[in-house]
């Protein structure tokens, strides 16, 4: 049996994607096969479309970090033929082909069942963004309450940005999102932010050693400098999460001082080696007491022959909010 899938080719240093017949023995090895149904768009997405070494080491690819779907064949008796489940992280859509495939076959420890009061199609509105998102809000959640302040969200109109302002207002925490244009600003207003900054009035350009109070917690998504203004800014017993690096992998301007005068917490968020449990406990809280109820609302849904300009898009960051991938068949 045939199906459809995007690889990413190697030719002469170029990366060039192209919509190819695939079989499903040309897949890994792994004890499941998946019939995907769904898949979504995430930034390490975007680095593996466009041969980023840091995310995909061997080229020809297909990418595609997270996919919801059922299993078509299973050599573990715990999953049978028919039942939906999904995967976020570990190798898959890296070096493992992905859900930008309509089938993947990957080991059975990586799959989530689906729970009850989830559908495919709105795990993968989550997504890995959304699972990175809740992870870090169960982090800030356990040591900042509402009355504490605002929250400020750096990168918020991207997909662990727009998933953090929406949990977080629905939790009752006052939030403020970092974007960088009015229509950005016009969709984080429409999420329940109660204000916006660019992210050149959020820019540090003091170097001080600690900023004004302003934050009681901060969920960091976009690393770099951003983050050292961040951890710099926090109140007294503050929060910041941090979980990417679009604005760089190193943080300028440190030092210890937000930490021993200030008792501010820097907390790191792997969503990619979350431990099995925490995994079911968090995706239980997203199906039920975290949904949101229009879930759907800002959503992009595409088919495979569309996702890579969306990929474009998200690299040139014009994309707002989450893509999800609809496979057709
Ligand atoms: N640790 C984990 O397990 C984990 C899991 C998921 C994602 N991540 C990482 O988290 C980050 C965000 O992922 P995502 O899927 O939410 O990406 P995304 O949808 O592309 O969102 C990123 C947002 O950051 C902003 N941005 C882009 N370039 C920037 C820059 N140079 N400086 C400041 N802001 C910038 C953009 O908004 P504006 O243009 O409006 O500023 C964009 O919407 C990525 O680094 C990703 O690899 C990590």
């Amino acid at each position: 049996m045939n199906f459809k899938a995007i690889r990413i080719f190697e030719e002469d240093g170029q990366y060039i994607p192209k919509i190819v017949e695939r079989k499903i023995e040309d897949l890994p090895k792994g004890d499941v096969v998946i019939k995907v149904l769904y898949s979504s768009l995430n930034y390490k997405d975007a680095l593996s479309c466009t041969g980023n070494k840091g995310v995909t080491r061997n080229f020809p690819h297909t990418p595609g970090i997270d996919a919801a779907g059922v299993v078509y064949s299973s050599e573990n008796t715990d999953f049978k033929a028919g039942e939906e489940v999904f995967i976020t992280g570990y190798d898959l859509g890296m070096n493992t082909d992905g859900g930008f495939g309509e089938y993947i076959r990957i080991p059975s420890s990586w799959i989530i069942k689906k729970p009850k009061n989830l559908s495919l199609k709105e795990a993968m509105i989550y997504g890995t963004a959304g699972f990175t998102s809740a992870l870090s809000i169960y982090e800030l959640i356990l040591i900042v309450d509402p009355e504490d302040g605002p929250i400020l969200v750096t990168g918020a109109s991207g997909g662990v940005g727009s998933h953090s302002v929406k949990f977080l207002v629905k939790l009752g925490y006052e939030v403020v999102g970092v974007v960088e244009n009015e229509e950005k600003r016009k969709f984080l207003l429409g999420l329940g932010a109660s204000d916006t900054l660019t992210r050149d009035e959020f820019k540090d350009t003091t170097n001080k050693a600690m900023l004004k109070q302003t934050w009681a917690g901060i969920i960091d998504t976009v690393g770099g400098d951003p983050l050292s203004t961040a951890i710099r800014s926090l109140k007294y017993g503050g929060v910041v999460t941090t979980c990417g690096n679009v604005a760089g992998g190193n943080i300028d301007h440190m030092n210890v001082y937000p930490f021993i005068l200030r008792g501010v917490r820097l907390i790191g968020i792997d969503s990619v080696q979350c431990p099995k449990e925490k995994r079911n406990e968090v995706w239980s809280m997203l199906a039920n007491s975290w949904k949101a109820s229009q879930l759907e609302d800002g959503i992009i849904e595409v088919q495979l022959e569309e996702i890579l300009e969306k990929v474009h898009d998200m690299l040139n960051s014009r994309l707002i909010g989450r893509v999800i991938l609809k496979h057709s068949r």
